[in-house]
């Protein structure tokens, strides 16, 4: 049975996860997100995803690179920039693929990250690996602590072992399909995202625009998630909400005029910091 699909057009869908900020509390009382990314000439991705992280919120952020470490970010010097190897997996949040790449290094982390207890949010590359390996599918399945995927059209024709216009013909069924497969939250983005869950439930965002059809925006999509997420969000409510804020930003940036031409992903940060606090 498969409930019908439903249009994410209002806040009430998910607003009653959004607490207030408790006057005694400190940076231990957000989370921590850790995002794992970054290859030789891919830094820009998880650096995007996690400062869209410490600005949603978050009490500590890292950002790890399989390869070599950037030192810090000065845009963002609040980030903890460290090679990913030196990572204590199960102490954050982890946000695995932007900019990830396909080495044995890049495999070995997703398969530690799988394997840890920690909430887990896996994009772009780490979607791709895991195309690629069935064993580390029925892991990824077998987990116990939540997992939200964010595959893009073509991502998720890998994982389905399919083609983009399978995918786009029917983006609720192949959502769901994904969803029960993998036991986790899917995001299959683009025009349209669908949010769907293992039970069959799915949901049709109405926010967003082509602004967003730009690179990193996805990058900054997996920071806002893994943000909620480890703010205690349940990985529905933090997936319906991301996805909403996200394509939200695009729209309130487009009428004032930074797009829909030229908008860049970090200029969606700030947006959605703004979307965060007057929700
Ligand atoms: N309308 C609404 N939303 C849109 C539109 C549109 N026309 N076009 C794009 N979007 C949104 C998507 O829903 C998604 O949230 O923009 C985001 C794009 O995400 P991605 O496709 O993942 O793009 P990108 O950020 O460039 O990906 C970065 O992932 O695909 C890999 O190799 C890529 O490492 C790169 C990383
Ligand atoms: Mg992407």
């Amino acid at each position: 049975f498969a409930p019908a699909s439903l249009h994410l057009n209002d806040v009430k869908f998910f607003s009653r996860h959004l607490q207030a900020r408790r006057h005694n509390s400190h940076k231990g009382s957000y989370g921590n997100v850790a995002v794992i990314g970054g290859a030789r000439g891919m830094s820009g991705a998880p650096i995007l995803a996690a400062r869209t992280a410490i600005n949603s919120g978050v009490g500590r952020v890292y950002a790890l690179f399989v390869e070599d470490a950037l030192p810090c970010d000065p845009g963002q010097p609040e980030l903890m920039c460290r090679s990913a190897g030196d990572f204590e997996l199960n102490t954050a949040t982890l946000v695995i693929g932007p900019g990830l790449g396909d080495s044995s290094a890049a495999h070995a982390l997703l398969d530690q990250a799988i394997a840890s207890d920690s909430v887990l949010l896996a994009d772009a590359d780490a979607i791709n690996l895991l195309a690629g390996d069935a064993a580390l599918q029925t892991r990824l399945a077998q987990r116990q602590a939540a997992v939200v995927l964010t595959p893009h059209p073509l991502e998720a024709a890998r994982l389905l072992g399919s083609s983009i216009g399978a995918v786009q013909a029917d983006r609720l069924a192949a959502a769901r399909t994904l969803a029960a497969r993998l036991q986790a939250i899917v995001v299959l983005k683009g025009s349209g995202t669908v949010i769907a869950a293992p039970d069959g439930k799915a949901v049709i965002n109405t926010t967003g625009n082509p602004a967003l059809a730009t690179a990193g925006t996805g990058d900054v999509l997996a920071g806002l998630c893994g943000a909620l997420l480890a703010q205690g969000w349940p990985q529905w409510e933090a997936a319906l909400a991301a996805v909403w804020l996200h394509g939200m930003a695009a729209d309130v940036l487009v009428t004032e005029g930074c797009g829909p031409i030229g908008l860049t992903a970090a200029e969606l940060i700030p947006a959605i910091r703004t979307a965060l606090n007057r929700m």
